[in-house]
């Protein structure tokens, strides 16, 4: 407690810094901080809960010039500074300044982990070891991130090692959203001096089952709220894709993104193909909602991913040992919550870049496995990695 409390006081005197920065720019200049943002903005105080008899919390992780809010409800990254390109602490997450709208309607798994199962299964079916389990089917006719709970929705254990990391802990029943065997999933969040977020994944299983774990944030690197995504650059290190039919769902089959409108091998930015509904692809994902076959095949040390921000400076480089990366660019934000400083989730004023496993991978075989065994660990890393030009 000491520790959030101490934390609580610099992360307001790093705002406060901020603000005076600010007030004293022109309004043209992208601002995150202002007074009444200040107010808003999020503080442990207003994370203090209890949910299913768990206490809830928020744990600020700082090294250097980067600070990570964390909360233990569903494992959620609530925010991100880091400095633009003239040094100004720029909040880069999605999130809310207190816990009770991650709690309430629709899940929008605003920094959530989403688990057992991230991303949708066809029909809520699948097969394993020659039995059928039937999931919830709470995206049209399909699962989608766990279900009706999932792991978004849970209240994880908290384990703050030290000021830069934090280990989370939930403990999934066997049986609980239908999923086969007790599934004890960790995730470790650790700050480092260079602007490097890693998250660190491990998970056991007492009978065989399914998993699919990701970190669900949604970015915007020129700040939350400021505005479209679309004006952002992008590179995605993926020479093919998985098309998927008009409920999400991968048609089983790889396409090459090349002369597509997902070919982002080099750098772009949305605005010229993501209204561009004459492509199938980009009709039936309502804008980019696509998984990306990385290049990098587990390789953590190349790029799988690299994105700018057209107005900060601020470029993400994304690194993981996961063989997908789903590439969602906020198309169904409408605009109807309040954000952490006072703006609205707009439509597609942020985009999601969850490391992972192929969509429906449990129903395509030609797809990498995602069963667990009871005695083996999965365990998988990825790092959002910050820098400013
Ligand atoms: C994922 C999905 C999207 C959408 C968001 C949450 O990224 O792929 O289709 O459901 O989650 O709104």
């Amino acid at each position: 407690m000491q520790k959030i409390i101490s934390g609580c006081i610099l992360v307001t005197a790093f705002i406060l810094t901020a603000c005076n920065n600010v007030s004293k720019k022109k309004s043209s200049d992208i601002a995150i901080v202002s007074e009444q943002e200040i107010e808003n903005a999020p503080s442990p105080k207003n994370f203090e809960s209890t949910i299913d008899n768990k206490p809830t919390a928020l744990y600020i992780l700082k090294n250097g010039n980067m600070q990570v809010m964390v909360t233990n409800y569903g494992a959620r990254i609530v925010s991100i500074i880091v400095p633009d390109k003239n040094g100004k602490p720029t909040d880069v997450a999605v999130g809310y300044a207190a816990i009770k709208p991650y709690t309430e309607g629709a899940d929008t798994y605003f920094g959530a982990i989403v688990g057992r199962y991230g991303n949708r299964i066809a029909k809520g079916k699948f097969n394993l070891d020659g039995k059928t389990y039937s999931l919830a089917t709470n995206d049209g006719p399909n699962h989608l991130h766990g279900g009706k709970k999932g792991f978004s929705r849970q209240v994880w254990d908290a384990n703050q090692t030290s000021d830069s990391s934090i280990t989370l802990t939930y403990i999934s029943g066997d049986g609980e959203e239908g999923y086969p065997g007790t599934l004890t999933s960790k995730v470790t969040y650790t700050v480092n001096n260079n602007d490097r977020l890693k998250i660190e994944y491990a998970a056991t299983t007492t009978s065989p089952t399914i998993l699919n774990l990701t970190n669900h944030t949604y970015f915007n690197l020129n700040g939350e709220g400021s505005g479209t995504v679309n004006n952002h650059l992008f590179m995605i290190n993926a020479t093919t894709f998985t098309p998927i039919d008009s409920t999400f769902i991968p048609i089983g089959k790889l396409e090459a993104v090349k002369g597509t409108p997902f070919d982002f091998t080099t750098s772009k930015s949305l605005s010229a193909t993501v209204n561009d509904t004459a492509n199938r692809q980009i009709k039936n994902g309502k804008g980019y909602d696509h998984n990306f076959v990385l290049n990098t095949k587990g390789n953590i040390h190349q790029i799988a991913a690299e994105v700018s921000g057209d107005q900060s400076g601020i470029v993400m480089d994304v690194y993981t040992t996961q063989p997908g990366l789903q590439f969602y660019g906020g198309n169904f934000m409408d605009g109807s919550h309040n954000l952490k400083y006072g703006k609205k989730d707009d439509y597609r004023t942020a985009f999601c870049m969850e490391t992972q496993h192929y969509p429906d991978s449990p129903n395509e075989p030609g797809f990498p496995s995602t069963v667990l065994k009871p005695g083996e660990t999965f365990s998988s890393e990825t790092i959002y990695a910050f820098s400013a030009k």
